[in-house]
């Protein structure tokens, strides 16, 4: 599982968490992905990790508590996707020809794993990619297939693209191929391996899937993605409490004529204050929400303050921020760890005129 990214659309968030780790629905993504794994039959993970690396295995130590066998491999200068996956090459145990899945770590998808496996296998690849359809694939990586399901390209990021395929993050590899990547220096996989297994005419399979998809590298996405694990449309064993509007973790106290819903995520010891409104967004761990704040489709980072009255709309909170009352922030801000936004000094109103 490739962990090692440096996240840096969801900046401020990912300055101090890497984006694997951030809590979607109270637990990293990555431990949501790691659930999936697990209840797939998968039983041993490797997290290949870089930026900020100590923190995955402090979270997630053995892999025990989460019932999996979890190694860690760090590179010293990031190595890029397809680096990452040559560098951990020497503790992938299996024959040559035997499978080995590659997750990209922050994604949400509902993806039936042992499917896919299956596929690559009946059809003899060196490997096999989860597609997914999107309504713009321009931001993605674009991998057209033949009526045979073998991909034909790879066009990443194209303003033109031939169909709404992309590449989901998610690929088995026969292992063989693993050992064919350079090692030493970064390499993409999607910009660089993937191209050049077809310019050798290597058998390269996309397995098209219509279940749960979502790529959670933009604020919007993450905080989509929140919403939907709370509210079950995506599934997760991992995912810590029931189903339902939304999600108040240990500790937190949320006012009994606050609103907190539409898949909201309240973090622990977080407090939300009397007659404020939560609505979808995500709360992380101790932050808190005074008095009659809305919040809104935001993240609201570790331990900052939501003044009374403030309106947040579509916005990232850093941690330990403070927003004091009278503020107004819509859609696209981003307040900096620690910063304070004195009261009044920022009033949205472009949408009201
Ligand atoms: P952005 O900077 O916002 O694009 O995010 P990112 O750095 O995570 O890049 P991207 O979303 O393209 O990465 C896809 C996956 O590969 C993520 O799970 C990353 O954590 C991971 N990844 C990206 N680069 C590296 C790397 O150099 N080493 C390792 N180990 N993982 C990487």
């Amino acid at each position: 599982m490739l962990v090692g990214g440096q996240g840096t659309r969801l900046r401020p968030l990912t300055m101090s968490a890497p984006k694997p780790m951030l809590p979607v629905a109270g637990v990293p993504v990555t431990a949501h992905m790691l659930a999936r794994a697990r209840d797939a039959g998968i039983g041993r993970v490797v997290l290949a990790t870089s930026y900020r690396a100590e923190v995955f295995e402090e979270y997630f130590g053995d892999g025990s508590a989460h019932g999996l066998e979890l190694e860690y491999v760090t590179e010293t200068e990031p190595l890029g996707t397809g680096g990452a996956i040559r560098n951990v090459a020497g503790r992938l145990r299996g024959d040559a020809d035997d499978p080995v899945v590659i997750f990209n770590g922050d994604i949400l998808s509902g993806l039936d794993i042992q499917a896919l496996i299956r596929r690559h296998r009946e059809a003899e690849a060196a490997v096999t990619l989860h597609l997914t359809q999107v309504e713009d694939p321009r931001a993605f990586g674009v991998v057209p297939v033949d009526d045979d399901g073998r991909v034909t390209a790879f066009l990443e990021k194209t303003p033109d693209p031939p169909t709404n395929l992309i590449n989901a993050g998610c690929y088995v590899f026969r292992r063989s191929v693993i050992d064919t990547i350079p090692t030493g220096r970064p390499v993409s996989v999607e910009r660089e391996t993937f191209p050049a297994l077809l310019a050798a005419g290597t058998p390269v399979l996309g397995f098209p899937d219509s279940t749960y998809w979502l790529d959670l590298g933009t604020p919007a996405a993450f905080v989509q993605g929140s919403r939907d694990l709370v509210t079950g449309r995506m599934a997760s064993s991992a995912l810590p409490g029931p189903v339902g509007d939304c999600l108040v973790l240990s500790g937190a106290q949320v006012a009994p004529d606050a609103k907190v819903g539409g898949g909201a995520t309240v973090g622990a010891r977080a407090r939300v204050g009397t007659g404020a409104e939560v609505d979808g967004a995500v709360i992380f761990d101790d932050a808190v929400v005074e008095a009659g704040a809305t919040v809104r489709d935001s993240v609201i980072g570790r331990g900052a303050v939501i003044g009374a009255g403030v309106v947040l709309d579509g916005v990232v909170i850093g941690d330990g921020a403070v927003v004091e009352r009278g503020n107004e922030l819509r859609a696209g801000a981003r307040v900096f760890p620690g910063a304070v936004l004195a009261a009044g000094a920022v009033r949205f109103s472009s949408d009201r005129t």
